[in-house]
């Protein structure tokens, strides 16, 4: 049950740590939803406009902090965003990529992450209703965990580069809705907060399947979480060409900060420090 000052409830809490989700209702009403997708039609219809759909297959995605969409990035800053972030991976957590994408296709199984050093939580949420033969989210619980994530990698459930099918349906002769998950039928205003790590997969999608998403990323405080991070900058740097068109991840509109919110400048020294705002510009 959500609780007036946004924050999640002891029970919530365990729910994302054991089972490496959980699903927050209603958190955005329909007048933010029509906002949110106001913008997502003027963002995409100029992206669509300036590149080769060929090359896109039905697929765009951009950053949200860009003065094009200011209320979608407004929601960074807002305690439902930020208040359930901070208490699951830190008071001094930041929030290190926030965007939304408009994708016709499904994806198969796979983890977004496989360093267990690194603890990323996204905040997903769908811009029009998903069920399971509508493109809803599915998620094996537990298995942003080992042995359950290693055991998933050791079978091959997920395709590799190249290949159409993973090794692990194929040889099965299962579908890839045949493997146990739970399904995030969702409504627009509905969130479900993610572990990177968990294993999850969206099939029977339908034409601009539309997502916004909201990642904190714990600050590290092991040496091994630090190169962690120093990898993340890295590779930051290296995949930043790949979405040119979607707009800069830290425009200066926002990091100019005007209105000096101090969680924000908080934010952006961090991300300066490290070198993220250098790597994405
Ligand atoms: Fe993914």
């Amino acid at each position: 049950m959500a609780q007036k000052n946004h924050k999640l409830t002891e029970e919530q809490i365990q729910h994302f740590n054991v089972f490496g989700f959980v699903v927050r209702r209603n958190v955005f009403s329909s007048e933010e939803l029509a906002k949110m997708n106001d913008e997502c039609d003027r963002r995409l219809a100029a992206i669509q406009e300036t590149s080769d759909p060929e090359k896109n297959q039905g697929s765009y995605s951009w950053f949200n902090r860009n003065p094009e969409t200011p209320f979608t990035s407004s929601l960074l800053e807002d305690p439902r965003i930020y208040v359930p972030s901070e208490q699951l991976v830190g008071d001094d957590s930041i929030p290190i990529n926030t965007g939304t994408g408009s994708v016709d296709e499904g994806i198969d199984w796979h983890p977004d992450r496989q360093d267990h050093h690194m603890c990323i939580l996204k905040n997903l949420m769908y811009l029009r209703p998903t069920n399971a033969d509508r493109g809803a989210l599915r998620v094996i619980p537990g298995s942003h965990k080992d042995p359950m994530h290693k055991e998933l990698l050791r079978i091959e459930l997920n395709s590799k580069p190249g290949e159409k099918k993973s090794h692990y349906l194929e040889k099965s002769g299962l579908r890839g809705e045949d493997i146990p998950c739970y399904i995030f039928n969702s409504n627009p205003g509905d969130i479900i907060i993610l572990n990177e790590l968990i294993w999850h997969a969206a099939y029977s999608s339908y034409k601009d399947r539309r997502l916004c998403y909201f990642n904190f990323y714990r600050n590290p405080k092991s040496p091994e979480q630090t190169e962690s991070m120093r990898k993340e900058v890295k590779k930051l740097a290296e995949t930043n060409g790949a979405h040119e068109i979607g707009g800069l991840q830290y425009h200066p509109w926002w990091l100019e900060n005007p209105d000096n919110n101090p969680r924000r400048k908080r934010w952006i020294s961090w991300l300066k420090e490290w070198g993220f705002v250098e790597s994405a510009a």
